[in-house]
């Protein structure tokens, strides 16, 4: 990697609107939330800030189902709120990244009722619609949220495609008209003042239109939808297509959510000359994938994870840098999932942020994730609102699973446990809404909320602060942006630990997963401490002594 760019040294946070901060008591996060809480933002080190959609949405998928992509929705505020935003967060020296959902769309878009109206119309070619075979759907694809991906359509012998949900058809990326009316669109939010984008599910857009039959993997017998995406050729020559007609004219920042890449095109997405500026690394995430759902999820221990974030740092570095995550709005909690019991304290919470925001890469945290929050307990199904969530028990239930063991699952894994309100004071609904929130506070809020933290030198936000502050002081932002990621001391059990390091430069994260402590000889001597979870300032001599859930940051420079 030779040339630098303007966002590689950034820190970027996620912004999942409907749970952030409700300013007129609906019970609903909104964009005067996130403009009130800009400084709190500010102070945490953020330079970027990722807002999950908020389009004009009949939010079936909680506003990734879009209806109108020049609106924002009603439930979050106006555009005048959103030029607010904007100039808001253009004073305060911060970046507003725009979620761009363009895979698909709502069924309430103007486009696909247009759509339905005169199936063999101009607009009927903005999406995929074919006729069945011998009175079945056109192939056997399972959508992302179960069920067939094709739904018929009333009055016909015809289909559409909808590779997530029945209300979010899938767009005709093949048809050059609808591409521009994309990239109009997304011209229009650069010309506006946001300065990229998180581009979802975009791995979907390119499909084999063939649509041939997989080997059906369920009881169903149906087979898994990203079977036909990983298999289909081409969808670099819509994404150069993409990058060329917008981003590239603006010097735009992107993400992009990809899954299914094929073996060997990282440096076509995130190189030099990359369709994107970055992708997230979900290398540690996929290792809970189950193979027909979050039933059949393998358990993952210490050395799987560590061996996993090791390979993947390793790889990436050769090309580029992707944007590293401990947790988002897809995921359960970091703490909850990556942590074993004994380390779910504020150390182990610490410790969890410092091996993840110190690795190379763009950090992006997710709301809440800077306090420490944790999954919710959820008593029966009907709490969850979230769409998969609701599927994926009934999957587990048709696989034979008990109510109980369904529950559990979905307690662990379920989406909405990093959807439930901020957890901003001891207040009641945790100070996020004076009215009734839309989905239930967390009832650990007395114990984890950000006004307490706020007067704890100790608390986790505080030291997420200084882990920040550290990545982008002056002195170690250098090494920490570009620095090489060199594993360390790998033959231990429970410890993770590397170094980044340039030709001036060396820094050591360790960290001690175990519940044992742990001794080991420095392999450089140590200059400075830089950070510990333990409040420790003298420098370490020729050993290190660990505790249970110990990091430290310490310069090892020669
Ligand atoms: C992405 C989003 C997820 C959404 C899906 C369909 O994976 O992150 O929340 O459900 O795409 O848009
Ligand atoms: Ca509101």
């Amino acid at each position: 990697m030779n040339m630098t760019k303007w966002w590689h040294d950034k820190v970027a946070y996620q912004i999942y609107p409907k749970s952030f901060l409700d300013t007129n008591g609906d019970g609903i996060g909104d964009l005067q939330g996130v403009i009130s809480k800009l400084d709190y933002l500010k102070m945490l080190g953020i330079d970027m800030i990722w807002l999950s959609p908020v389009y004009q949405s009949p939010f079936v998928d909680e506003g990734y189902d879009i209806s109108d992509y020049y609106a924002i929705a009603e439930e979050f505020g106006s555009m005048a709120d959103f030029d607010e935003l904007l100039a808001e967060a253009k004073k305060r020296n911060m970046h507003i990244i725009m979620d761009l959902v363009i895979n698909h769309c709502s069924d309430r878009h103007e486009w696909f009722q247009k759509a339905l109206t005169d199936p063999y119309g101009e607009y009927a070619d903005y999406f995929y619609f074919r006729k069945g075979r011998n009175g079945n759907p056109p192939s056997n694809y399972r959508s992302y949220f179960g069920g067939s991906c094709w739904e018929p359509i009333p009055g016909t012998d015809l289909y559409y495609l909808h590779m997530f949900a029945k209300e979010q058809p899938d767009l005709n990326w093949e048809n050059p008209k609808l591409r521009q009316k994309l990239y109009d669109m997304i011209n229009w939010w650069l010309d506006k003042g946001v300065t990229g984008f998180r581009i979802d599910a975009i791995i979907n857009i390119k499909k084999n239109l063939d649509f041939p039959d997989f080997e059906p993997d369920g009881p169903d017998g149906l087979s898994s939808c990203w079977k036909m995406v990983e298999s289909v050729d081409g969808v670099g020559e819509f994404l150069d297509d993409l990058k060329r007609n917008t981003f590239d004219k603006y010097d735009a920042f992107t993400v992009g959510e990809v899954f299914n890449m094929k073996e060997g095109a990282l440096s076509d997405f995130i190189g030099e000359n990359g369709y994107f500026s970055t992708i997230f690394d979900f290398s540690a995430h996929c290792l809970s994938d189950g193979e027909h759902g979050w039933y059949d999820a393998p358990s993952v221990d210490f050395q799987t994870w560590r061996n996993t974030i090791i390979r993947s740092q390793l790889e990436i570095q050769e090309c580029g840098m992707e944007a590293t995550i401990i947790e988002n709005h897809d995921e359960p909690r970091g703490v909850s999932r990556f942590l074993p019991e004994y380390a779910q304290t504020p150390a182990g919470t610490k410790m969890l942020g410092t091996v993840n925001i110190l690795l190379r890469g763009i950090p992006f945290i997710y709301q809440g994730q800077e306090i420490g929050m944790q999954n919710a307990s959820w008593d029966n199904i009907e709490e969850f609102d979230d769409i998969s969530t609701k599927d994926q028990y009934r999957m587990a239930i048709e696989a034979g699973l008990t109510h109980e063991q369904a529950m559990e699952i979905c307690c662990r894994m379920s989406r909405d446990n990093a959807r439930t309100p901020v957890q901003w004071n001891d207040q009641p609904y945790a100070g996020f809404t004076t009215g009734t929130p839309w989905l239930k506070v967390n009832s650990n809020y007395k114990e984890i909320n950000v006004a307490c933290q706020e007067q704890d030198p100790d608390s986790v936000l505080h030291y997420y602060r200084r882990l920040i502050a550290l990545r982008k002081s002056p002195e170690y932002k250098g090494v920490l942006t570009y620095g090489r990621f060199v594993p360390a001391y790998e033959n231990t059990d429970f410890v993770i630990a590397y170094y980044r390091q340039d030709s001036k430069q060396r820094v050591l994260i360790i960290a001690n997963f175990g519940v044992e402590p742990a001794e080991l000889a420095l392999e450089y001597p140590a200059r400075r401490i830089l950070l510990s979870n333990q409040g420790l300032t003298e420098t370490p001599g020729q050993v290190l002594h660990l505790q249970s859930c110990e990091v430290m940051v310490l310069d090892c420079s020669d």
